[in-house]
């Protein structure tokens, strides 16, 4: 039997099972974390932390043509962890999206990393500070991915900073053995989860505004936005006034799919009115945690961290969050 119509049967037979395979390794959230894996680039408000608790919070069921979008994609530590199988990943840092291309490439893996840091971090070792700002001024002509890394993890606070010429600007961390086998072999192998977490998935990492993002989601899809802080940052790719996070906010509500949003609630001192202004009808559930900038005892503060989630997407009950009005 060689027709055209069993040709067809075999087809859609083996189509329909290459789609339950592909729903059967999708994931569905909410998710139980425990331990959220840490990525190879550190930045200003990464969630590593929150990981657990943003996964558990959501809900989303994946399937064929779902993809998870984030416009401010960051250190991508929510993706990876999520490891969805469609993904748009955006970010108006170019340096951030190239690195991340060169790993789904196959230019930039764990080895390259580790010959990389091995050769620059002995450098550091032998001239301290003064190699540190010659690697800085060559990734400020070059951009080269690997220097971005290289200053990343050891610059101050492992900031990414620029300056609005777009310059790479934060000063040295101050220990020239930063560079030390184990560290080493730590980033090196962040690299090579990341490049695990890539293979065979259909992820795409785009240099964009949150805006022709936005423009791209479908229905199906899910949308999760963690933008800066609103006026926190003089950096060249993360500058936020009220007025940016008011218009994510109309954008966001008017999104054909479930989304949710990662914003600071409250710090001791005051309560983000931001929220209540521009995120009402949603659902607000609230992380506490402590943070500790520098050595002093007394710079230690409590910060109540938002998860706001569009009604319908959320996983957990009504009763165990507030409803803003
Ligand atoms: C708070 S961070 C995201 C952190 C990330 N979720 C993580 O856990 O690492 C915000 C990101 O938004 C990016 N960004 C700032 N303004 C943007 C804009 N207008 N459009 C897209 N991305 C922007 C910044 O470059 C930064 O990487």
């Amino acid at each position: 039997m060689n027709s055209p119509l069993s040709s067809a049967i075999v087809f859609v037979w083996i189509w329909l099972n290459k789609q339950r395979l592909l729903c059967c390794s999708m994931p569905s959230l909410p998710i139980h974390l425990a331990h959220p894996k840490a990525p190879p680039i550190k930045c200003q408000g990464i969630k590593t932390k929150l990981v657990p608790f943003i996964l558990s919070h959501v809900r989303w069921q994946e399937h064929s043509t779902a993809r998870w979008i984030e416009p401010f994609l960051g250190s991508g530590v929510v993706a990876f962890n999520l490891l969805p199988q469609r993904a748009l990943l955006a970010d108006t840092n170019r340096h951030i999206i190239q690195f991340y291309q060169a790993i789904q490439q196959g230019t930039v893996s764990g080895a390259t990393i580790r010959t990389h840091l091995q050769q620059e971090g002995s450098q550091l070792e032998r001239y301290g500070a003064a190699y540190y700002y010659r690697v800085r001024e060559r990734f400020n002509q070059q951009g080269d991915v690997r220097d971005f890394l290289f200053l990343n993890r050891s610059c101050f606070n492992g900031l990414v900073r620029f300056n609005r010429h777009g310059q790479f600007n934060v000063p040295f961390c101050h220990k020239p053995q930063r560079f030390a086998p184990a560290y080493i072999t730590k980033i090196a192998n962040q690299v090579d989860w990341v490049a695990q977490q890539l293979h065979q998935r259909d992820w795409k990492f785009q240099v964009a505004s949150w805006q022709r993002v936005l423009a791209e989601a479908r229905s199906p899809d899910f949308v999760y936005l963690d933008p800066p802080y609103i006026g926190r940052h003089t950096d060249y790719f993360n500058t936020w006034s009220q007025q940016d996070a008011e218009q994510l906010a109309i954008a966001a509500k008017s999104l054909p799919c479930g989304f949710a949003l990662s914003m600071w609630l409250a710090n001791q001192y005051r309560q983000n009115d931001h929220i209540d202004r521009c995120w009402n009808g949603l659902e607000v559930f609230t992380y506490r945690h402590f943070y500790h900038i520098g050595s002093r005892e007394n710079w230690r503060g409590s910060m109540a961290e938002a998860l706001v989630i569009k009604p319908g997407f959320a996983a957990s009950s009504i009763a165990s969050s507030t409803i803003i009005k």
